[in-house]
């Protein structure tokens, strides 16, 4: 069965959020995502047979692009889904002007870390206690 990628509706939150809590350590909530939206970030789902299975959000500042997320459910890792909604997120960014993307990620989520190396991603920086005041976060950038 094909996969969709469609921009997340309000609908789409309650499955969005078991993703968040089923994935991450510091999952967002709904009001996390709500405020995003509300200051301009877009997010992408990516849907098999109306289940998600993977979303990603960013918003853009000049002809910058934040990632603010990229989460594929567990049992769909490794199977190119992250890789699919990546490449969307960046053709969209760049049909408004992006040339350049830039993301935090968990400094201990080597695979993530990995998975952006292979999309052209340096590490630039660290911020300090970024999740919540616990984890380290690689900054990653890359020329799009
Ligand atoms: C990181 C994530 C989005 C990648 O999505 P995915 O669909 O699992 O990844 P893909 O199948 O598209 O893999 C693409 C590449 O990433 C790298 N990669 C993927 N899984 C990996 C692993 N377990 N170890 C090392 N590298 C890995 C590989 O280079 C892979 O390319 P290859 O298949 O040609 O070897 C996904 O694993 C995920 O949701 N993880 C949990 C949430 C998260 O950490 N999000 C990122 C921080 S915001």
């Amino acid at each position: 069965m094909g996969i969709l990628i469609d921009k997340m509706k309000e609908d789409d939150l309650a499955q969005v959020l078991a993703i968040e809590e089923e994935v991450f350590t510091f999952p967002w909530c709904r009001e996390d995502f709500i405020s995003e939206i509300k200051e301009g970030s877009e997010f992408w789902a990516a849907k098999e047979e109306e289940k998600i299975i993977g979303y990603v959000g960013f918003y853009k500042i000049e002809d910058e692009m934040q990632l603010v997320n990229l989460v594929v459910t567990k049992n769909r890792q490794g199977k190119a889904i992250g890789s699919d909604l990546l490449k969307w997120a960046i053709k969209r960014a760049k049909s408004l002007g992006v040339k350049k993307a830039i993301l935090e990620v968990e400094a201990q989520n080597t695979r993530a870390i990995s998975f952006y190396h292979k999309f052209g991603f340096a590490e630039v920086g660290i911020r300090n206690g970024y999740y919540k005041g616990k984890e380290d976060a690689v900054i990653m950038w890359a020329e799009i």
